[in-house]
């Protein structure tokens, strides 16, 4: 991470309370949240449904902060347009599901919004590194999609290491998002990797205090760094 830039925090809504989603926003946000991850599924890519470009639009209402939305759906292709015109700046889209994935960024760059690629923790960086010169956001799943609340899997870090090579070595622009099991405990090693972005649900969501727990995770990682 370049020296002026500081470690982003992304609270991820899937682990909110959506009764209050509006109040569960704003403490987020007067934490000083940098954007929000939206987590779309479809119960066929992934086990489990969330929720489609409604609440997107939704909580493109509640608040001014980026939408950062993350596709775990079978056919991202055939909705891109519905997320982007709900209100999302960066839509994040699963490699394993798309046949020509630069296509697919170039698409979305098309609609207006931020085109950013993932891929689960099995798949290897390879399969993403000729797409991230066409791309604003990689993300590196630290879990197996699907379910917040899972334990960070350390072994995806030298995917975060190799794009911040990449980025470094090409002067690419994409910002490096890290997903999955983010905490105090675990932001120290994802910001080490040069992970820019620290995605994390439960561990806010379900923290005391949500507003203060964009902070502390923000402090951990960044003491990372310092050190
Ligand atoms: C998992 C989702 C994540 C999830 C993270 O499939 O992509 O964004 O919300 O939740 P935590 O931070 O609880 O692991
Ligand atoms: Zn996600």
């Amino acid at each position: 991470m370049a020296e002026h830039e500081r470690l982003r925090v992304a609270p991820s809504v899937l682990s909110a309370d959506f009764s209050r989603l509006g109040e569960e926003i704003a403490a987020v946000e007067r934490g000083g949240a940098d954007l929000l991850h939206l987590d779309v599924m479809d119960g066929h890519y992934v086990p489990n449904l969330t929720f489609g470009p409604m609440i997107v639009k939704a909580v493109d209402r509640l608040t001014d902060l980026h939408l950062s939305t993350h596709l775990m759906i079978t056919d991202p292709e055939k909705y891109l347009e519905e997320f982007v015109k709900a209100g999302s700046d960066a839509v994040i889209v699963h490699v394993e599901v798309l046949e020509d994935p630069a296509a697919t960024l170039r698409r979305i760059r098309g609609l207006g919004a931020r085109a950013g690629i993932t891929l689960n923790p099995e798949t290897p960086f390879e399969a993403v590194e000729p797409y991230l010169p066409g791309c604003d956001v990689f993300l590196v799943m630290s879990v197996h999609p699907g379910f917040g609340g899972q334990s960070f899997m350390p072994e995806v870090l030298p995917k975060a290491v190799r794009a911040r090579e990449l980025k470094r070595e090409r002067g690419l622009g994409y910002a490096i998002h890290i997903d999955g099991g983010i905490d105090v405990e675990t932001a120290p090693a994802a910001a080490r990797a040069g992970c820019e972005v620290l995605v994390a649900g439960s561990a806010i969501f379900k923290a005391s205090d949500p507003a203060g727990m964009v902070e502390a995770i923000r402090r951990a990682g960044t003491g990372a760094l310092e050190r």
